[in-house]
């Protein structure tokens, strides 16, 4: 019997939040070439390179990008059960002060509506997005309003831009406090990459590839390493937070952080002696989960290896990653077989600890409430 399929990792902007996009003309927007061919997303800081034609800048947005349709289309043709869909990238991180409040309401409330329709019910649950642009007050307020909307909302999605400081900024303590009280899991997940000037001038020619392969990975381990350091999971001990993309490169790198702050003389007290924090590797196996978006049994090995087969949870990245090489998208995404083939890879398949990471590990944190079909 093929094992349950949780899709925790799969993103929608919904047309509400397009049309946003939309009115826009600097990064993030949506570009409408004249005639017919299809817009464009130009969202990440390398989309807007002013050598490349507008009508080539970021990727084509076709409609897979905002319909929930679209979404359950792609689910049964890859036998996924129940998708966690969450806004992708940049989310509200670029409104005025003023407009993030109503426009996270907007986004959290449609997603509530879809997942509480009778054709999506049980089929797709939602991480909100918070309006971090706004006043304090109002991002703890939706933070409290989501736990609320529970049947659906299973967590918040959260870029590492922070308050624009990052996310060591101790302003945003609130927010952990709110988050650590509601229960709420935070999905980490990286937007803004590395400077350009890391790449070189070549960028271009070699397209997302190192934006995406590794800008993300980067941006995301060195978020949570900064979290670490500034000693958010002590302040905050019960803090649950997903990390996109199997935690960047935070398995492999996890030994270094340690070791150089243990040998870090700006962490000595008065006498002499190293300041008490929780290790990187507690924190690791108390406070972190890890998504399987790694496309390689090596990448999901080290997540199981550094946070357990019992915290590492499969997922697809829909609808970024589709087949390129034809228009054919009736075919199995090559996307998707390969970080299932990880899974498989990596555990023996049908193993318990496989069965865990595609789908039932989901459904535990998540507390998913799933037609019992699901499970047939
Ligand atoms: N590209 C993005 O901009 N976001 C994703 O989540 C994946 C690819
Ligand atoms: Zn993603």
């Amino acid at each position: 019997m093929a094992s349950l399929l949780i899709d925790i990792h799969t993103h929608l902007y919904p047309p509400s939040y397009l049309s946003l996009l939309k009115a826009r003309k600097t990064v993030p927007y949506v570009h409408q070439p004249a005639g017919s061919s299809s817009p464009r997303l130009i969202i990440l800081p390398s989309d807007d390179d002013p050598s490349i034609p507008q009508h080539q800048r970021g990727r084509p947005l076709d409609p897979s990008y905002s319909s929930l349709h679209l979404k359950l289309q792609f689910m049964k043709q890859h036998n996924i059960a129940a998708s966690v869909v969450s806004l992708a990238n940049p989310w509200l991180d670029f409104l005025p002060a003023n407009e993030g409040a109503e426009a996270a309401r907007m986004v959290n409330d449609e997603m509530v509506a879809l997942g509480s329709s009778e054709k999506f019910k049980g089929k797709i649950f939602a991480f909100g997005t918070l309006p971090l642009s706004a006043p304090m007050d109002l991002i703890v307020q939706e933070i409290h309003r989501l736990q609320g909307l529970h049947k659906v909302i299973k967590g918040v999605i959260l870029g590492t831009s922070g308050l624009g400081k990052g996310l060591d900024d101790e302003a945003l303590d609130p927010i952990w406090h709110a988050l650590e009280e509601t229960g709420l899991l935070i999905f980490l997940h990286p937007h803004y990459g590395l400077p350009a000037e890391v790449f070189g001038p070549k960028l271009a020619a070699s397209g997302h590839v190192l934006p995406l392969s590794m800008g993300f990975p980067m941006e995301t381990t060195i978020a949570f390493t900064r979290m670490y350091l500034c000693g958010v999971f002590d302040r905050f001990p019960k803090l649950k937070m997903l990390l996109a993309h199997a935690g960047g490169t935070t398995p492999f790198l996890a030994g270094r952080v340690d070791s150089c702050v243990r040998h870090e003389r700006a962490f000595l007290d008065k006498s002499g002696k190293l300041k008490q924090r929780r290790s990187i590797w507690e924190v690791l196996k108390e406070n972190i989960w890890l998504d399987g978006v790694v496309y390689s049994e090596i990448g999901i090995r080290a997540a199981v290896d550094i946070v357990g087969s019992d915290r590492v949870l499969w997922g697809t990245d829909h609808p970024f990653f589709p087949p390129i090489e034809s228009e054919e998208t009736e075919q199995e995404w090559l996307s998707v077989k390969l970080n299932i083939e990880a899974v498989e890879k990596a555990q023996e398949p049908n193993s318990t600890s496989a069965k865990n990471i595609l789908g039932l590990n989901a459904v535990t944190l998540l507390d998913l409430e799933l037609p019992s079909e699901a499970y047939r």
